[in-house]
């Protein structure tokens, strides 16, 4: 897909709502073409991450259950004791996959969000609030290693609360303890270890980063909203992965996407607390507002029950085989194209990953093999400081063919980058994909890839 407005010309804009609607079989292949279209771009296996479960029996599936509930307004509990027993078993079924039956020292309880983002916001509330209450602190600060996920950033930034980055050891890819240690002050709520981080696919410290939180007496999140319902199944299979979840002393919250690895719909992720009072302590209620007492237990209000459904259903139908057999294959691919990776001594894989690998190259800048593999149809992700590209193995890798695929055009793709080495390659780093021609960091030039997003794309002259 070369334009972010391909259908212009094929389609009407909608500028305007339609005077007179249109009938819902129209509507309907309007909307196949264009779904069947995007959905071939990933169907081939050569794009990183995004598409974890990529099985359309699957999705039939969970839209069937999204179906029944879409219309239901999970707020409203008395109308829908369903929800109540689908968020509470998806929450319980996911406490029990991070060992909260370990815990001697805390309620262990948990929240559904909205994604990893939201359950990443409603975690840092809760440790402000919690702080608050508890301590007293009025200025509050978090410590994410420099490779935690930029929705920290975002949620510190919302809700005031200061982000203090630490940095990591570039051999590894982990956070630098020391660097976290001296970060720490009397206002620090919490630190953060990733399991495992989005760009490399290593896991923290998350021991060490434990004890560190017990000494000073502050939360440890884990934020395994990738790898929190993949990387259980990787231990479970012998793979060497540290333990992350709550047999971790320290360790007082968990972020998993269910919308990841979860293999459920996108909209939902969870978000899991060692101690029911830091949960608690981000509950918003209003008792004295005219039209009601008003409360809900996140940040949403009405939320469709049909994603809690579809949840539901992802876990229960998979179960822990299910999720078993994904993950053997899965990292039995990501390992086949780590080893790929390691046969060209021109590149470097970044620390040890899991499932996800991230690679640079000390020769040439690594966009070439990226440029060369967009021509073969890849989608890598791109990052930065140093240039790197990654890999995110998912279930559509697993297809026959693909991991050969992979060989052959990162072949091709090395001797490309070795022949165009002196020249400037076309691509550059950004997250969720690598688009060509995004060098340019000025602020008006981000705005306007954001408002791109939202906005009617103008009429082009002569269509
Ligand atoms: C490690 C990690 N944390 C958080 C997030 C944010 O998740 P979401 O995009 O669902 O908000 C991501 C997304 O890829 C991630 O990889």
């Amino acid at each position: 897909m070369s334009s972010d407005y391909p259908y212009v010309g094929r389609f009407d804009v909608n500028r305007v709502l339609p005077e007179t609607g249109r009938p819902r079989d129209e509507v309907l292949a309007e909307l196949t073409t264009m779904a069947k279209e995007e959905d071939a771009f990933w169907e081939t296996g050569k794009c990183s991450g995004t598409m974890y479960c990529g099985d359309h029996d699957h999705y039939a599936f969970l839209t069937e259950a999204f179906g029944l509930y879409a219309h239901v307004n999970a707020l409203q509990r008395d109308m829908c004791p369903s929800s109540t027993r689908f968020e509470g078993e998806i929450i319980a079924m996911a406490l029990d996959l991070f060992h909260a039956e370990a815990v001697t020292d805390g309620e262990p309880v948990g929240m559904l969000t909205s994604g990893g983002t939201g359950s990443i916001c409603h975690a840092v509330l809760a440790y402000r609030e919690h702080a608050l209450q508890q301590r007293g602190v009025t200025r509050p600060n978090m410590i994410k290693p420099e490779t935690a996920h930029p929705a920290f950033d975002k949620a510190c930034h919302l809700f005031g609360v200061e982000l203090r980055h630490a940095s990591i050891d570039p051999a590894t890819t982990m956070v630098d303890l020391a660097a976290v240690e001296a970060l720490i002050d009397d206002q620090t709520i919490a630190i953060i270890g990733s399991a495992c981080n989005y760009g490399y696919g290593t896991v923290d410290p998350i021991a060490e980063l434990g004890r560190l939180a017990i000494e000073k007496g502050i939360g440890l999140h884990v934020d395994g909203c990738l790898g929190g319902f993949i990387l259980p199944f990787g231990q479970e299979l012998g793979y060497d992965i540290p333990l992350f979840d709550f047999r971790v002393p320290g360790v007082t919250s968990i972020s998993a996407d269910t919308h990841k690895y979860g293999y459920a719909l996108k909209g939902t992720s969870t978000l899991l607390f060692r101690n029911k009072a830091i949960r608690n302590s981000q509950y918003f209620f209003l008792t004295d507002w005219s039209g009601g007492k008003y409360t809900s237990p996140g940040m949403d209000g009405s939320r469709s029950a049909g994603l809690l459904a579809a949840t539901w259903a992802s876990m229960v139908h998979l179960g822990r085989d299910g999720y078993r057999g994904y993950a053997k294959a899965i990292f039995e691919t990501a390992e086949r194209m780590q080893q790929a990776v390691r046969s060209h001594p021109e590149l470097r894989i970044l620390g040890k990953p899991t499932f996800l690998f991230s690679f640079t190259s000390d020769e040439f800048d690594i966009y070439h093999v990226n440029d060369f593999m967009r021509g073969r149809g890849w989608r890598f992700n791109g990052q930065q400081y140093p240039n790197a590209i990654h890999m995110a193995v998912t279930r559509p890798q697993t297809q026959s063919g693909v991991t050969q695929a992979f060989e052959t055009d990162l072949a091709d793709a090395v001797a490309f980058a070795q022949q165009h080495a002196g020249e400037t390659p076309m691509s550059g780093a950004i997250y969720g994909g690598v688009a060509g021609g995004m060098t340019d960091e000025a602020d008006e030039f981000i705005k306007s890839v954001m408002a791109g997003m939202l906005d009617t794309q103008q009429a082009v002259p002569g269509t």
